[in-house]
């Protein structure tokens, strides 16, 4: 396991929309990712960015009265802002405008062409601008204004240009063949049989270039071409891994250990990727991930309605670790969500700072009023002292097994069960009465306490890194790597004055409660 590269990526966004909580989720979730494998040893590369070209950031230049690339890379920057602001650890944020990312589009392009999987056609059908995607007359719908939509609502138009097909539809049973010996490519499982069945239905050829605009990359030797918008954005993720040029740094990460993506955009990852990579004779990645959609009270997230979630918004009202958490926490990576004030503020003061930083709270706070802020050595331990160091030492290997299955909500929801399982210990051993009857076995219980916090603090600096470190100073801890949880920490030591590590927000104090 130990120094095992471990690649993981997040779609790269669209520049054209302003940073939103859908946007924040995926990122987090590569994030989380990123940092547990990193802490455990692994050697990582955590990959995000923009995706720049297509009609959609071509037109929302224009309605800014500005050339595409400056348009670019002015909006791109809101999204590396979102990065800072999340405190994502991206290894890399790639913008496929980028001369690198134009190489690999080519080197992919002549690759395919080799492989005899492209020719020159004329398309004719419906395209939608919002989702770059072209779709059957059969999933289209006419709605009462007589405006005719995609199955996702955005309205489409009607194409007519010379175009470069790929030849989907004949790798219909190679996929078929690749999905069978790879049982865990797609997750979850519902999502699974929805590609399965998806590519059972027969696949038709994909166009895969256009030529009524000029915003991408250009189709080598054939002028007038550029590459359809899913075609390049695609090509990001081996890009960043340096290729087509041999022997980078980052040569030995593909192919990717994990793309973590949208439902709605799994089409895209699990079917024409893959396709595309083995026609270009390269490896497909090793799983693919889609995660439900958020929506806001109950309500679809939508700039018509007025109510995007600004995540700096959130951060700034409730903190950028209990925000990270409630998104982790509130859902099954997997389902859709609701992001409500209610769930949130009840994340925060229940889960966090009644259950966890009060346990630590209580603990510090003991010590320091009590022992002079010395924490003491222990004594021999009880079954009882032992049974919850050993429910904490369980916590690595469940944690592995569920964050390797992106079950994050499980993860987290076993951490906690130790939490709970600690408030109950520290009641019955109850420090406070042994202070006055046994100052040997109250050491123990102190060092029992804080010997968890420990545990707890080292396993959660993924998801909540910054209250993780404040909480580890708090207790004087240097080696914060997962394999420093082998060692117990030892007894005797000076820890400084404790603080609160999360800070309640009043419930009526906020807007409509
Ligand atoms: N540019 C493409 C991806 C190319 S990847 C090679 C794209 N960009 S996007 O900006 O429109 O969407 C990026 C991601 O945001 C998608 O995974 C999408 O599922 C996610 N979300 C957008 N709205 C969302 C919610 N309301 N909730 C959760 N995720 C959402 O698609």
């Amino acid at each position: 396991m130990q120094n095992q590269r471990y690649y993981v990526t997040t779609p790269i966004y669209y520049v054209n929309d302003v940073p939103h909580i859908g946007h924040a989720y995926t990122t987090l979730a590569a994030d989380v990712l990123a940092r547990f494998m990193r802490l455990d040893g692994r050697d990582v590369f955590f990959l995000t960015g923009t995706d720049e070209h297509g009609q959609k950031v071509e037109k929302a230049a224009a309605a800014r009265g500005m050339e595409p690339k400056p348009f670019t890379d002015e909006v791109s920057a809101n999204f590396r802002g979102l990065a800072e602001a999340m405190g994502f650890s991206n290894d890399d944020f790639i913008r496929t405008t980028e001369p690198r990312h134009y190489r690999a589009c080519e080197e992919l392009w002549r690759r395919i062409v080799a492989a005899g999987d492209l020719y020159l056609g004329d398309y004719g059908g419906w395209y939608a601008v919002r989702d770059e995607a072209f779709y059957r007359e059969s999933e289209t719908t006419v709605g009462d204004d007589g405006v005719r939509l995609a199955p996702t609502g955005a309205p489409v138009e009607w194409v007519k240009e010379p175009s470069w097909f790929f030849r989907l539809s004949a790798w219909q049973e190679r996929l078929l063949a690749f999905y069978e010996a790879n049982p865990d490519f797609i997750a979850p499982e519902s999502r699974r049989n929805e590609v399965l069945s998806f590519v059972r239905s027969g696949l038709e050829d994909l166009s895969v270039s256009r030529t009524s605009f000029g915003w991408g990359v250009p189709v080598p030797e054939s002028p007038g071409h550029v590459m359809y918008v899913w075609l390049d954005a695609l090509t990001n993720y081996v890009t960043a891994t340096g290729w087509p040029d041999g022997n980078t740094a980052r040569s030995g990460f593909w192919p990717a250990d994990l793309h973590l993506v949208g439902k709605d955009i799994l089409r895209f990852h699990a079917v024409y990727w893959p396709a595309f990579l083995m026609s270009a004779g390269l490896a497909p990645p090793k799983r693919v991930f889609a995660h439900g959609w958020w929506t806001v009270e109950g309500q679809k997230m939508s700039k018509s309605l007025g109510n995007v979630v600004d995540p700096h918004a959130v951060i700034a009202e409730f903190g950028r670790d209990a925000f990270r958490f409630f998104l982790l926490r509130e859902i099954h990576f997997g389902a859709d969500g609701d992001f409500s004030r209610r769930g949130m503020l009840r994340r925060l003061n229940v889960d966090l700072a009644n259950e966890f930083g009060n346990l630590a709270q209580r603990t510090l706070g003991f010590i320091a009023r009590n022992c002079g802020g010395m924490l003491p050595a222990p004594g021999p331990l009880s079954a009882d002292d032992r049974a919850l160091l050993d429910a904490a030492a369980a916590l690595l290997p469940t944690l592995r097994a569920e964050i390797g299955r992106q079950a994050f909500h499980a993860a987290l929801e076993a951490v906690w069960s130790v939490i709970r399982d600690a408030n109950a210990y520290i009641d019955r051993e109850a420090p406070w009465t042994l202070r006055k009857t046994d100052q040997v076995r109250m050491g123990t219980v102190l060092w029992t306490l804080v010997e968890l916090l420990r545990r707890l603090a080292i396993l959660l600096q993924p998801v909540m890194p910054e209250t993780m470190a404040k909480l580890l100073d708090q207790l004087a801890i240097t080696d914060r790597s997962f394999a420093s949880l082998a060692v117990p920490m030892e007894g005797e030591v000076a820890l400084p004055a404790p603080s609160p590590l999360f800070r309640k927000i009043d419930d009526a104090a906020g807007q409509g409660g």
